[in-house]
């Protein structure tokens, strides 16, 4: 097996309702964080960890986002004719950053199932796994940090940080202990998918970045289909366990749930106030609201 986390898997073939109508034709994953699409994001982060593959994996009326990282002739040409020469860069930085592989997930049947999608693609090396409408905003890219301890363990390493209160419902939540050696490192033992608060074995809910063996397509290949007929991701790293170590790594950075219209809103004050060009306008703004 390659020692190197080489690829990429995005799972981008949900319906985004948590978004509805602005998701009815625009895929989630496209929705603009200040300018720039959510999976931008991923793919940037992705890139800067040393990944070098991107695969998504999309669904039905999902093309704007590979025609996102494509060539776009026409726009180029406007561009360069009216001599926007600054715009046109950005263009043609967007369109050679990376040469996408996309499968499809041809009916939405849960994470672990669009991860499976993705099998031929990975082949049998570790590789990561991005949620795009989780941005992390980090010294280091999230990514970056698991691939660092990924090199150290060589084992599965499952994002991770800390959900007070009954919010945890809503995650994943690992049951585990901290590596002595490496206090953001949990040895994880256990896995409960969207426990009630009261039973929920730790506040450490998982994030959407993951680095996972290829053991894992195994068994999500001999995973029955859990709730609301959905293929939890979960379910195949819960067996994961059972023959390899998997860690939780407490990542240095903040998370914006993207997916969500809260989040995203607080996202988008937060990415814009950070701006040379927006920064200072909108904090003046800001602080002129009546609130
Ligand atoms: P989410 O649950 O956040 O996405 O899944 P969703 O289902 O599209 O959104 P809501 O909850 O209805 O608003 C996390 C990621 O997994 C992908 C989604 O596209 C998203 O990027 N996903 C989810 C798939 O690719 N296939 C699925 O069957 C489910």
């Amino acid at each position: 097996m390659p020692a190197k986390v080489r690829k990429a898997v995005f799972p981008a073939a949900g319906f985004g309702t948590r978004f509805l109508p602005a998701t009815k034709s625009i895929p989630k994953e496209m929705l603009a964080l200040v300018d720039k699409p959510l999976i931008q994001y991923g793919v940037e982060e992705a890139l800067a960890a040393g990944c070098d593959q991107i695969i998504v994996v999309t669904a039905r009326d999902k093309a704007a986002i590979e025609d996102h990282f494509d060539t776009s002739y026409e726009l180029e040409a406007m561009l360069e004719r009216r001599g926007k020469t600054d715009l046109l860069a950005l263009v043609r930085q967007v369109s050679c950053m990376t040469q996408l592989a996309t499968i499809r997930q041809k009916e939405a049947m849960g994470l672990g199932h669009a991860v499976l999608m993705a099998r031929e693609l990975v082949g049998d090396e570790p590789f990561a796994v991005i949620l795009p409408d989780d941005v992390i905003d980090a010294p280091t890219p999230c990514l970056k940090q698991m691939v660092d301890i990924f090199d150290q363990v060589h084992s599965s390493i499952l994002a991770t940080q800390v959900v007070e209160g009954p919010a945890i419902s809503a995650y994943g939540v690992l049951d585990g202990a901290h590596v002595p050696s490496n206090p953001r490192l949990f040895d994880v033992t256990g896995l409960v998918e969207k426990p009630r608060p009261a039973e929920a074995p730790s506040k450490n809910a998982i994030i959407g970045r993951y680095i996972l063996t290829p053991k894992v397509f195994d068994l999500l290949e001999h995973t029955p289909l859990g709730a609301g007929g959905e293929l939890q991701l979960t379910d195949g790293i819960k067996g994961l366990l059972q023959t390899e170590k998997v860690y939780g790594y407490s990542f240095e950075g903040t998370r914006h749930d993207a997916g969500d219209k809260f989040g995203m809103l607080k996202a988008t004050v937060e990415f814009a106030l950070k701006r040379d060009d927006l920064g200072p306008a909108f904090r003046e703004y800001l602080k002129s609201l009546k609130l």
